[in-house]
């Protein structure tokens, strides 16, 4: 029916709105590249092809399936080790869907005590009004895991590398306590990649991507990943039809894109971390370097097990001496890397914690996490290894007049 092909009787200002829609050539089925489904809607018939599409759990409506949105999903599946993925309009889209598609009133959430900050918005201050206990605890002593898990924790909740002190969690660890209490492990992978370690393959139930990061790597798009077995997929397949945090055609066919060289600059940006990691710890300006290569990192011992040598991920941080001056004319003095609100782009980018991720943190509450006035996160990228260790050298100078 909404394929027109007996034109007799039908006038122009019907046909314009039919004409042209569909093409009929066999090359049409295998382009190089996928085309961009941008159609909230595909059309049937007659009331059985209906009756079959919804059996078939075929492309209906956008908010429920989008073409884009499944090969992305697919891709992602198979990049994290899970059997189904979902694909959201960000990374705290895919996160807060997870969690609340877990969790009723009189549940318990248990999660690491550094989460990106909305993360722990959610958590702290959305789920306690649901009804749902929380306990946020540190992960680095798994003692706090065990002590603090309960018979109704349902989600217990992590990232890998977290932000801005490059602690890193134990995820097997975590993953046999969540389990033996019965609950639902979900990792925020968002930092390290699949490229880095896949939390599925150590016990998490689910990995959760903010794909607007490292993923898609190109700074152009807005988008987050859910993956896990098909039981807890479909659990949150349902509650994103409802939330509606759905991503958009366009979005999911240009971080399919991206990420296909998702390795490729992974590889180079964690070779670079380690090398500037290594350059910054042996300046005499810096007072301390934060990155999992290290051997001085506090959880060197986790990370050698977790994490293949060097491939540990592309975020890293430092301490300058805390002088608001000198820690301006050091910036100005950066020719590579230029300040950025985001991270995991090609393109190196700094963040300064207390005034972005932590600039509603009390002085003192930031400090006894290591947040101090000296701190600089580091998003690490592609440049040439000398360019980039070369210039931060240069700039660290400004301390030494
Ligand atoms: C570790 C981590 N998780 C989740 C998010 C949220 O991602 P998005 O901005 O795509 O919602 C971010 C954003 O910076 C992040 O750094």
């Amino acid at each position: 029916m909404h394929h027109v092909t007996d034109k007799d009787g039908l006038h122009r200002e019907t046909l314009i709105l039919g004409e042209g829609a569909v093409l009929c050539d066999r090359r049409l089925d295998t382009p190089i590249n996928p085309p961009v489904y941008l159609s909230t809607a595909f059309c049937v018939d007659t009331l059985d092809e209906l009756q079959e599409l919804h059996k078939a759990q075929g492309y209906s409506y956008i908010r429920t399936r989008n073409p884009n949105r499944n090969m992305l999903s697919e891709m992602i599946s198979y990049l994290e080790g899970g059997e189904q993925s979902l694909v959201f309009s960000s990374g705290m889209a895919a996160i807060t869907t997870a969690i609340s598609a877990h969790v009723k009133a009189g549940d318990h959430i248990l999660a690491d005590d550094t989460l990106y900050g909305e993360t722990m918005q959610f958590i702290e201050d959305v789920m306690p009004s649901y009804g749902v206990e929380i306990t946020m605890t540190d992960f680095t002593n798994i003692e706090n895991v065990k002590a603090n898990i309960r018979p109704n924790t349902k989600v217990v909740f992590s990232e890998v590398v977290t932000n801005p002190t490059i602690k890193v969690i134990d995820v097997a660890a975590v993953a046999e306590i969540a389990h033996g209490a019965g609950a639902c492990y979900i990792v925020d992978n968002t930092f390290t990649t699949s490229f880095v370690i896949k939390p599925l393959d150590l016990g998490a139930d689910i990995a959760v991507n903010s794909l607007t990061k490292f993923a898609n790597g190109h700074s152009d798009v807005c988008a987050g990943a859910a993956t896990g077995n098909a039981k807890a997929m479909d659990k949150i397949w349902q509650r994103q039809k409802l939330v509606g945090g759905i991503l958009d055609p366009f979005s999911a066919y240009l971080c399919q894109r991206g990420m296909r060289t998702m390795d490729v600059r992974l590889e180079r940006q964690c070779k670079n971390a380690a090398a500037l990691a290594k350059a910054l710890e042996s300046c005499p300006y810096v007072e301390k370097v934060l990155h999992p290569s290290l051997a001085s990192h506090p959880q060197k011992a986790t990370a050698l097990k977790q994490f293949k040598g060097d491939v540990c991920g592309a975020m890293l941080s430092f301490y300058m001496p805390e002088n608001w001056q000198k820690i301006n004319e050091f910036m100005a003095k950066l020719r590579v890397p230029h300040y950025a609100m985001t991270l995991g782009g090609y393109r190196t980018s700094l963040s300064y914690p207390i005034i972005s991720s932590h600039s509603g943190v009390s002085k003192e509450e930031r400090e006894a996490l290591g947040i101090t006035d000296g701190l600089m996160r580091i998003s690490v990228g592609m440049e040439n290894t000398e360019d980039l260790v070369n210039d931060f050298l240069q700039a660290l100078d400004v301390f030494g007049r």
